[in-house]
């Protein structure tokens, strides 16, 4: 942040100095010092802009025609793709975005997802099952990506035996995303290793949406397999074989949404889970303080003021959720987990506007149903002592707890 110098951010321990390890563990009180002194903040000596404060955020996300999603991260295909990488629909503008986004629909509309609520509950007890008579479990491991990992699998209708494998192609993804994204000496080799794990990746997504089409299977991964674009065309194998890519990736987020909303609900207090409006209330407020989704790349088309900072069109600018989700112009004592406030759903961890995350009746779903399931196994969770509580921060796209230790007392 410009106006502290190099002696504010020593005296921080670098926590105000972005992309540092310390402000990635815990970036909040970089953004908290962004939004009051610099809230369009050049980050990669001027490269990139961070937007950080949720009036911006909200201008930015509410005007798609005028901030564009093409480019976010370079699309990159790799020998021995049989299936290039095109954009999915994360980086596709209107008008074409509306047409994709249906396609989607027919996988997550709200009504089959709640449709699924049964047989994610009957998993998350059947997950449990393994664990329950354990004095301390490691619980990311034991459910909080099992049930996720299995619930997306499941969806694209792919044999058990691989769902493990989808979860780590995805983190594969994620982290070769960010290579792109950082584009520094150490960041591409890293990319060169992660290369052949997405060539597979895709080659997986692709041959799936082959198999697909050559004998569309009733219900909705047929739907979707035969959906077509606005002009009534079926949308290539290609098309459709990225947009598996990103079901498979963003399914992942919910990882963290489960654990965090975990280490919440036992912050707050253990016993109150018998309510299931508590339980919904603690999920959004816990995605709001700390959700996984960290920024959301946007490009503008046109000349811009944002907070007084002049944008020029093409310029590359980073919405950070984070920040968005600890404006204190907008949410009142923004660091405290707070049950009660009025505007607790009006938070952008699944963000807002056109782009708006489809998945979010899924994660909503999911995380609710492990949460519940663990509140009816056990009289009391608490964290262990062993928790370090830190983050996988190579995924500077998504921001994830690595372990969570938990000790468990049946009842
Ligand atoms: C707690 C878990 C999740 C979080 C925090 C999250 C976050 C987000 C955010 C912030 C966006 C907006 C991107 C942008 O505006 O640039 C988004 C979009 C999207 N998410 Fe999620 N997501 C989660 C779970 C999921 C799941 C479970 C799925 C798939 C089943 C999914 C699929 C998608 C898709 C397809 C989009 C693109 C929507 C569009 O561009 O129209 N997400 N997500």
């Amino acid at each position: 942040v410009s106006t502290g110098g190099t002696e504010q951010v020593q005296a921080a321990g670098g926590k105000l100095q972005w992309g540092s390890p310390e402000m990635l563990e815990d970036p909040f009180p970089f953004y908290e010092e962004a939004r009051r002194t610099t809230p369009v903040c050049p980050i990669r000596n001027g490269e990139v802009h961070l937007v950080t404060r949720r009036e911006d955020i909200e201008f930015l996300l509410l005007n798609p025609d005028l901030f564009s999603v093409q480019g976010r991260v370079p699309i990159r295909s790799f020998p021995g793709q049989r299936y290039p990488t095109l954009p999915d629909l994360t980086m596709i503008d209107p008008p074409a975005h509306k047409a994709l986004r249906g396609a989607y629909l027919t996988l997550l509309s709200p009504r089959r997802v709640e449709a699924m609520r049964p047989e994610v509950a009957k998993k998350a007890h059947a997950l449990i099952d393994v664990f329950q008579d354990e004095p301390e479990i490691e619980l990311i491991s034991a459910l909080a990506d099992p049930l996720p990992t299995w619930f997306m699998g499941h969806l694209l209708g792919v044999d058990e035996s691989m769902h493990e494998q989808l979860r780590d192609w995805a983190n594969a993804y994620f982290e070769l995303l960010d290579s792109a994204r950082y584009a520094t000496v150490e960041w591409e080799q890293k990319a060169s290793q992660l290369k052949e794990t997405y060539v597979d990746f895709m080659n997986f997504c692709g041959d799936l949406v082959t198999e697909w089409r050559a004998d569309p299977p009733d219900g909705p991964i047929g739907e979707f397999a035969l959906s077509r674009d606005a002009d009534g065309e079926l949308y290539p194998v290609d098309v459709l074989a990225s947009q598996v890519r990103l079901l498979i990736s963003g399914s992942q987020t919910t990882i963290h949404a489960i654990a965090q909303a975990v280490v919440d609900a036992i912050t707050l207090g253990w016993d109150k889970l018998s309510d299931d409006k508590y339980i919904q209330r603690l999920i959004e407020e816990s995605i709001r303080h700390d959700g996984p989704s960290t920024y959301l790349p946007r490009i503008p088309l046109k000349d811009v003021e944002l907070s007084g900072t002049k944008i020029k069109a093409g310029t590359k600018l980073f919405i950070s959720v984070q920040s968005g989700n600890r404006d204190e112009d907008y949410f009142e004592r923004p660091e405290t987990l707070d049950l009660e406030r009025e505007n607790l759903r009006r938070h952008i961890g699944f963000g807002m506007g056109i782009h708006l995350c489809i998945g979010a009746p899924t994660a909503r779903m999911e995380a609710t149903e492990a949460l519940k399931a663990l509140a009816s196994r056990f009289r009391r969770i608490a964290l262990s002592p062993q928790n370090d509580f830190k983050h996988r921060i190579d995924l500077t796209g998504m921001r994830m707890l690595k372990r969570l230790q938990v000790e468990l007392e049946a009842g």
